[in-house]
């Protein structure tokens, strides 16, 4: 058999062809007198295509081993289809047995748990729910490329392994080459300084965005905090644009301007997904997705957002107080009970946050500024840097930091040093909120979460 035309294109096409070769895995057969109906699927998109076999084709001898999950190449010729609810289906003229899938194959008919299909992640992309999710992570990291590239900003690489903590939050991986303790030399390492995988590429980013203007990475970052929740994962792709002669507010209109574009392409081109996660993972999601792309975010200050949740009445498990972090259940609360819309908020105590960011005017605060979205908390956390030379040594003091690890950060701020911004958006998250698929484990191919490397 020759070239052959993927399902999508079958099910699309505007007309019949009197000959076509698909070739997938066998998702049900059911056997009537004289004939077959196999339910074949490639992934190219979600519907299977169906093939009617009549009994005295050729290869119709190897139908008892086209099981459930074995491999099969199809001629036949398209139809339009009787049954209901599709438009085509594929008469065979010739079938062949790829690759048989014997009894043990664990994606049978009947629905399986998230947990369970965890444990054959390399199977589950066969699934429904699961091949939806990874054409959606597809396509959107398409749509992130193209709307930054719209946007004439530059797509840099910044490296994954780094000397320095952007986060400051000690939450890294070493990288080493060294046997038995590597702290005791660490400059008889590869590198000959500790070296770590990065958490973000940010302070990179920013070089480049004083040069280049506006640019933005998209890679894979590395956090080694060890919180087992349902939007952790220790690898997650990370999008961080950075913008030259920007401050928070333009930083802001970007942050939000970019979900607003994510959540639209979504809607306009991965239909058929979405309206599976409608039915089976969550039922509001056509609406919310609207709702973001229609509606504009609201915007609070920090403190005001500790007032709110101060006098809201609620018991939360961790305490609210000017100076804390918000925790998860303190952003859902705003998100999804207090405001029901998405949430940028700003300005920060600057001990909560890290030393880029820049310094307000009552010296207290700092320009950060993170967006929240109902169920799932903070999917965004950005800032306007610290372009101040003296500012950013006393920042640098303040987290305990040594400038002189930082030299080639803060020469840009010795030359031509200019206001600029940017963020950092967890790819997973949004894939959480633009699906509702509601754990990180299920939004990765391959989760790395504590305890988990399998695969
Ligand atoms: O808020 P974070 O830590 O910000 C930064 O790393 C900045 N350097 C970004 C920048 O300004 N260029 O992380 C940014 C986002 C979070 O809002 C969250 O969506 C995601 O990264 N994130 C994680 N996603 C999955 N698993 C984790 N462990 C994550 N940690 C952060
Ligand atoms: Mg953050």
């Amino acid at each position: 058999m020759v070239m052959r035309t993927l399902i999508k294109h079958v099910l699309q096409s505007a007309t019949p062809q009197q000959s076509v070769t698909v070739k997938g895995w066998v998702r049900t057969r059911r056997d009537a007198k004289g004939f077959s109906f196999l339910e074949l699927n490639d992934g190219s998109c979600l519907a299977n295509l169906q093939v009617v076999v009549d009994a005295g084709t050729p290869g119709a001898e190897h139908l008892p081993q086209l099981t459930t999950g074995a491999s099969a190449a199809v001629e036949g010729k398209q139809v339009a289809s009787p049954a209901a609810g599709q438009k085509w289906e594929l008469h065979a003229t010739r079938i062949e047995l790829v690759g048989p899938a014997d009894s043990t194959y664990p994606l049978q008919k009947k629905g399986h748990t998230a947990e369970f299909l965890r444990t054959i992640a390399h199977l589950r992309p066969r699934s429904n729910l699961y091949g939806a999710v990874f054409r959606v992570r597809s396509k959107l990291a398409f749509a992130v490329h193209q709307f930054f590239q719209e946007r004439d900003f530059v797509y840099v690489h910044t490296p994954i392994i780094t000397a320095s903590d952007c986060e400051g939050a000690g939450e890294m991986f070493r990288v080493t080459a060294l046997k038995g303790n590597i702290d005791e030399k660490p400059q008889a390492d590869f590198f000959g300084k500790p070296t770590y995988l990065t958490v973000s590429g940010q302070l990179e980013g920013e070089t480049f965005a004083c040069a280049l203007s506006n640019v933005y990475t998209f890679g894979p970052t590395f956090r080694a905090e060890n919180s087992n929740t349902a939007r952790h994962a220790a690898e997650f792709w990370m999008i961080e644009p950075e913008m030259a002669f920007c401050d928070l507010q333009g930083d802001m209109d970007l942050a939000e301007e970019f979900i607003k574009g994510m959540a639209k392409y979504a809607v306009e081109n991965c239909q058929e997904d979405l309206a599976l996660f409608s039915k089976f993972v969550d039922k509001g999601l056509q609406e919310r997705l609207q709702f973001v792309v229609e509606r504009p975010f609201i915007r609070v200050p920090y403190t005001e957002a500790i007032e709110i949740l101060g006098k809201s009445g609620r018991k939360f498990e961790f305490p609210v107080e000017y100076g804390l972090n918000l925790q998860s259940e303190h952003e859902r609360f705003l998100t999804e009970e207090h405001f029901k819309s998405p949430v940028t908020v700003f300005n920060y105590p600057r001990e909560i946050k890290p030393f880029y960011m820049r310094l307000n005017e009552d010296g207290k605060t700092v320009t950060a500024m993170d967006v929240l979205v109902p169920g799932i908390g903070e999917v965004i956390g950005g800032a306007q840097r610290e372009e101040r030379l003296d500012q950013l040594v006393e920042n640098m003091k303040m987290h305990k930091l040594k400038p002189e690890d930082y030299w080639w950060y803060m020469d840009l701020r010795r030359y031509g040093t200019v206001p600029h911004a940017g963020f950092g958006l967890g790819f997973e998250r949004l894939l959480m909120f633009l699906t509702g698929v509601s754990n990180i484990r299920d939004v990765v191919p391959f989760a790395r979460t504590p305890g988990n490397a399998e695969f």
